[in-house]
């Protein structure tokens, strides 16, 4: 693939603009794998082996990814929506390139694989494959999500009973239940579950007359939020980590 090509295809602006950065001199690239540094190229159409390869475009170190998967730990306060309505968007969170990538299929640049409230933190997929975001969305998958829960009452057993059983939300009928459920402390619940309705797990724990004052997602799969991730912070998934949500790219 031609140098151009692969800024383009990764956000870094038209042809054209990635043709013009190439050119004059803003991009560098190491040679091969053991390379430690990298080398000014000013040959647009230069053919590299584009799976892999490390380049820097302004002084901003990159990765060829030809998809984009991700995961990000989403601060307090901030709104999984591109045009968020109160608080910054989690977009603001990412490098430019994230969010100008081509599209390839359905989607144009990385989105949020389902969404968390603005006041969740913790772990957050974001990827521009389409098929990847209907399957860890589609109900028929059921990858495990984990919820650290800080309530406003004590929690008891009765509580935790209740939401392995299943309770009724008040727009649907069809009891929802936790896959797992433990108490970690009085205040602290440790909840599992396989899907994402709407505000889930704030209506689950309202619906045994509790309330949710702290949410934290710490786990998708068998995929933890990295402790050395602080909030705010991303890094690309690798195909270790997608195999642990259940997915294989094709
Ligand atoms: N359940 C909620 O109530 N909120 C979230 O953000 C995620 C799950």
């Amino acid at each position: 693939m031609q140098l151009q090509e692969v800024l383009f295809r990764q956000g870094f602006g038209t042809r054209r603009v990635c043709a013009g950065l190439i050119q004059q001199g803003r991009v560098q690239v190491w040679p091969d794998a053991e390379a430690i540094q990298p080398a000014v190229v000013t040959d647009s159409t230069l053919e590299v082996t584009a799976p892999g390869l490390r380049f820097t475009v302004q002084g901003v170190p990159w990765e060829y990814h030809e998809l984009a998967y991700l995961m990000l730990n989403k601060p307090a306060g901030t709104e999984c929506s591109q045009k968020p309505s109160t608080y910054p968007s989690i977009y603001s969170l990412l490098p430019a390139p994230l969010r100008h990538r081509p599209q390839k299929g359905p989607v144009q640049g990385v989105q949020a694989v389902g969404r968390l409230d603005q006041d969740t933190t913790g772990l957050l997929l974001m990827t521009d494959d389409g098929k990847f975001i209907h399957r860890l969305s589609s109900p028929r998958h059921h990858v495990p999500k984990v919820y650290e829960v800080t309530t406003k009452h004590p929690v008891d057993a009765r509580q935790v009973q209740k939401l392995l059983d299943g309770v009724v939300l008040e727009d649907d009928p069809k009891p929802v239940r936790a896959a797992a459920c433990e108490a970690v402390d009085t205040l602290h619940l440790r909840l599992t579950l396989t899907e994402g309705k709407y505000h889930q797990v704030k209506r689950m724990l309202a619906a045994v007359g509790n309330r949710v004052e702290g949410l934290h997602r710490s786990q998708i799969g068998t995929l933890t939020l990295p402790h050395d991730l602080a909030p705010g912070q991303w890094r690309w998934l690798s195909a270790q980590e997608l195999a642990g949500v259940g997915y294989a790219p094709a």
